[in-house]
C-alpha cells in the first residue's frame, strides 16, 4: 500500500451510501473485473478475498489436485504451498537463481510425470525468467500459474505480469503495491477455466442471474466473494497504479544510480529492469557475513533493508505446517495422506543449498515511495 487518499474515501462514501454492498446486482465488482482484466491484458479477471483464494480458485480451476505434484520456488509466501495443499495436491519446491524468483535450470530437473501446474513467482515485484519458463512448460504440456500476489501490474517484455500463464493470482492486501484492505483477483484469457473460476468463486453463483449460461457442469465451488465497498477502494487504486509504479522504478533508479555499496557487492539486475515493479534492489555480497555487515551499514544510513534469509514465513525452511506433513484440516482430508499422493516423493528435509546461499548473501532494501501532494 503506497497511496491511499481522499479519493478511496470518496469512493467508499459512495458505495456506503448506495446502500448495496453484495457482489451481484452492483456495479463495483463487474466494473472492477473489467478494469483490472484490461489492465493486465487478460481476457477475464474475477475478484477474490485474498491472494490465497486466487491461487486456490485458479488451481481448482485448471482442475489440480490429488495425484499431482506443484513446483513452487523455495522463496515465495507460505500461502503459495498452502494453496496447493488446499486443493488436495503435493507441494515441491524449485531453487530461485540470482534474481530470487524460480530458476528455470532447477525447473527443469525437478519435474516429473505427476507435475500438474508450476506456478512462478514474482517476488518483490520481480518478474521471473517467464520466457524458459513458458517454453519448459509448453514442451512438457503443464499449465503455468503465475503467483503475481507481490508484483501487482509488474510486466515482462512488454506484457503485463499474469497474462503470460493460463492464469494469474494478485493480492490487494494491506503490504501490495496497491491495497483495498484485502482482497486478490485471478485473471484468464482461457474461456473455459474462466467459467471453472467463476464456479470457484462462488458455489452459488447459479443462482444469480448475472452468472449466465456455464457451457459445461457446476462442481461445488466454495465462497471467495469479493464486495463493492473493497471493489469501489479497488478501482481508485487501480486507476492510480501506474503512477504508482512510475514513482517507485523512478526512485529505485536513482537509487541504482547514486547508493554507494562496498566494492565485494553487486546489484542484481532483474530478469525485465522496464518491468519490475521498482519495490525493492538486491544487492548480493560474496558471503552471508559480508550480506550482514551490508544490511546493517544500509539500516545505519536510514534504509529500510533485510536479508530474505531472515523473512520468516517467506522461505521455504519456515513453512514447517507442510514440511512436517501434519497440516490437513482433517485426517481423512489430508494431501500428505491421500492414496493417490503416496508415490510423490518430498524431500522436505533436504536442504535447497543454492536458495539458501542466495538468500543469505543478499540484501534487500526497500524503495522508499515519496506520495505527491
Ligand atoms: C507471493 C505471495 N503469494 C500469495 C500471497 C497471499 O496473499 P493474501 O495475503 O492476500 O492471501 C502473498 C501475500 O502476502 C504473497 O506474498
Amino acid at each position: 500500500m503506497y497511496d491511499i487518499g481522499k479519493r478511496e474515501i470518496k469512493a467508499l462514501k459512495k458505495a456506503v451510501d448506495s446502500g448495496h454492498f453484495f457482489r451481484y446486482g452492483g456495479k463495483e465488482v463487474v466494473a472492477a473485473e473489467k478494469e483490472w482484466a484490461q489492465k493486465v491484458g487478460a481476457d477475464t479477471a474475477v475478484m477474490v478475498t485474498s491472494g490465497t483464494a486466487s491461487l486456490i480458485a485458479g488451481l481448482q480451476a485448471l482442475g489440480v489436485g490429488p495425484g499431482q505434484s506443484v513446483l513452487l520456488p523455495g522463496y515465495t509466501f507460505i500461502s503459495t504451498a498452502l494453496a496447493v495443499t488446499a486443493v488436495g495436491a503435493i507441494p515441491l519446491y524449485v531453487e530461485v537463481d540470482e534474481s530470487l524468483t524460480m530458476d528455470p535450470e532447477d525447473l527443469r530437473k525437478k519435474i516429473r510425470k505427476h507435475t500438474g501446474c508450476i506456478m512462478p513467482v514474482h517476488m518483490q515485484g520481480m518478474p521471473c525468467n517467464l520466457e524458459p519458463i513458458l517454453d519448459i512448460a509448453a514442451e512438457k504440456g503443464i499449465p503455468v500459474f503465475e503467483d503475481c500476489c507481490q508484483a501487482d501490474g509488474g510486466s515482462y517484455k512488454g506484457k503485463r505480469l499474469g497474462s503470460w500463464g493460463a492464469v494469474g493470482g494478485y493480492s490487494f492486501n494491506q503490504f501490495k503495491i496497491i491495497s483495498c484492505g484485502e482482497g486478490g483477483a485471478c485473471v484468464t484469457s482461457d474461456p473455459n477455466i474462466a467459467e471453472r473460476l467463476y464456479m470457484a468463486q462462488d458455489g452459488s453463483c447459479s443462482v444469480w442471474p448475472e452468472t449466465g449460461a456455464m457451457s459445461q457442469a457446476f462442481f461445488c465451488g466454495g465462497n471467495f466473494r469479493f464486495n463493492e465497498l473493497n471493489a469501489a477502494m479497488l478501482r481508485v487504486q487501480i486507476k492510480k497504479l501506474d503512477k504508482i509504479l512510475k514513482r517507485l522504478r523512478k526512485k529505485r533508479k536513482e537509487l541504482l544510480e547514486t547508493l554507494e555499496i562496498p566494492d565485494d557487492c553487486t546489484f542484481i539486475r532483474t530478469h525485465d529492469e522496464e518491468g519490475q515493479c521498482g519495490v525493492c534492489l538486491l544487492i548480493q555480497a560474496p558471503t552471508a557475513d559480508r550480506a550482514e555487515a551490508v544490511e546493517h551499514e544500509l539500516a545505519a544510513a536510514g534504509h529500510t533493508v533485510h536479508r530474505p534469509i531472515n523473512s520468516g514465513r517467506h522461505v521455504y525452511k519456515a513453512w514447517d505446517v507442510v514440511n512436517s506433513q501434519r497440516g490437513g484440516v482433517h485426517p481423512e482430508w489430508d494431501a500428505f495422506r491421500h492414496p493417490k499422493n503416496q508415490r510423490i516423493a518430498t524431500h522436505y528435509d533436504r536442504a535447497m543449498k543454492r536458495t539458501d546461499d542466495l538468500l543469505a548473501r543478499t540484501v534487500l532494501l526497500h524503495t522508499p515511495y515519496v506520495k505527491k501532494k
